[in-house]
């Protein structure tokens, strides 16, 4: 398929048959865990259209004209946020972007009536990003069109889990991640980076460990040992250690998080020098992995703790590719909700069996 003309409704059309049989039926995305494999994997074909668009002279396809994104960030954040703004612009949707600093937010207004009132002003896809885990949830209670969370508190970021999804299948033959070993080191505890990847990652098949100071696991082992006990049918277990020689050998890919120092309380890292010694990603650690292993990183990174300067900037690493996939990913996750709409039938029944 792929994405080039819009229909007398602006519709956005797709000029060849479709191959796939999957349907796009979510109206919002909060998790990738309402998600089927056939869905994710609709995604991925979808952002491969989208980096077709990206690697054109002119990256902008009329898609999703005169559809409205708003931007509603109560977070700092660069890349998530000018992302999800470059994507909606690619599809030249009109965006409008609020900074909760600037806003009646700061007034006192609530969540919901901020949402009410962007919803009044027209805004038709809201993207949203909060420092508390399920506010996006309680946004899409209210609101009458789309929410895409970018990023809850502790707990979910599907759309860099997708990215991430979508930056490892390049990088490993066939784009399968069954078997394949992937180590996450760093903050799990407060990552909803971590917690979306859970899902997609063993969703995917992959042998997924997660590695950090016993401080910042907590709660991670008992979630593993519920997997591996079959609580979830289906889903591949995933192992929690606090030595990350054991995590990165022979890994196929390797993930450092960073420490979050904004969610830290006290008395979880003795000191950021110990961290970096015990746990950060020098060339060393590295060097344990598989040789053709990929190097990643959400960011944004603290250098010379969670990831060494030399590994951040060395051949394996991936992490400026991450960032032009987020790009791709978010304009297919945009393309997808915006069709929902557009058929009438927006709602959250799932085309099969969802991963969670
Ligand atoms: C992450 C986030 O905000 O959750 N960053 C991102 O979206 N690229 C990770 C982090 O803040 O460390």
């Amino acid at each position: 398929m792929s994405v080039q003309a819009y229909g007398a409704a602006g519709v956005p059309e797709i000029d060849s048959a479709p191959t796939q049989e999957v349907v796009w039926h979510h109206r919002h995305l909060l998790d990738v865990d309402a998600l089927t494999w056939p869905e994710i994997e609709l995604i991925m074909r979808t952002t491969d259209e989208m980096k077709g668009i990206l690697a054109r002279p002119i990256r902008k396809v009329p898609a999703l004209n005169g559809r409205r994104v708003t931007t509603l960030f109560y977070e700092a954040s660069t890349r998530t946020r000018v992302s999800f703004e470059t994507a909606a612009r690619n599809l030249s949707a009109d965006v409008v972007s609020i900074s909760t600093a600037t806003s009646s937010v700061t007034k006192g207004e609530s969540l919901v009536d901020t949402i009410r009132t962007l919803e009044a002003l027209g805004a038709e896809i809201l993207v949203m990003r909060h420092s508390v885990s399920g506010a996006p949830y309680l946004a899409a209670e209210v609101f009458g069109g789309h929410v895409l969370n970018g990023g809850d508190g502790w707990h979910a970021h599907p759309t860099q889990a997708l990215l991430d999804l979508y930056t490892m299948r390049q990088h490993l033959p066939g784009g399968d991640l069954r078997g394949r070993k992937v180590a996450i080191v760093g903050d799990i505890l407060h990552s909803r980076v971590a917690r979306s990847n859970i899902w997609s990652l063993t969703a995917a098949g992959a042998d997924l460990w997660l590695c950090g100071p016993a401080t910042l696991l907590r709660g991670m082992d008992r979630w593993a040992t519920a997997w591996g006990d079959g609580a979830i049918p289906g889903h591949g277990r995933f192992h929690v250690t606090s030595d990350v020689e054991v995590a990165v050998r022979d890994a196929d890919v390797v993930m450092a998080l960073r420490i979050q120092r904004e969610r830290m309380q006290g008395g979880l890292l003795p000191s950021l020098r110990e961290y970096a010694a015990r746990f950060g990603l020098n060339a060393e650690r590295v060097s344990l992995a598989k040789p053709e292993a990929i190097v990643m990183h959400p960011g944004p990174m603290n250098e010379g703790v969670e990831i060494a300067p030399d590994v951040a900037v060395s051949g394996r690493a991936v992490i400026t590719e991450q960032v032009a996939n987020g790009v791709a990913v978010r304009m297919a996750l945009l393309y997808l909700l915006a069709g929902a709409h557009e058929t009438g039938r927006p709602h959250d029944a799932h085309s099969g069996e969802a991963i969670r």
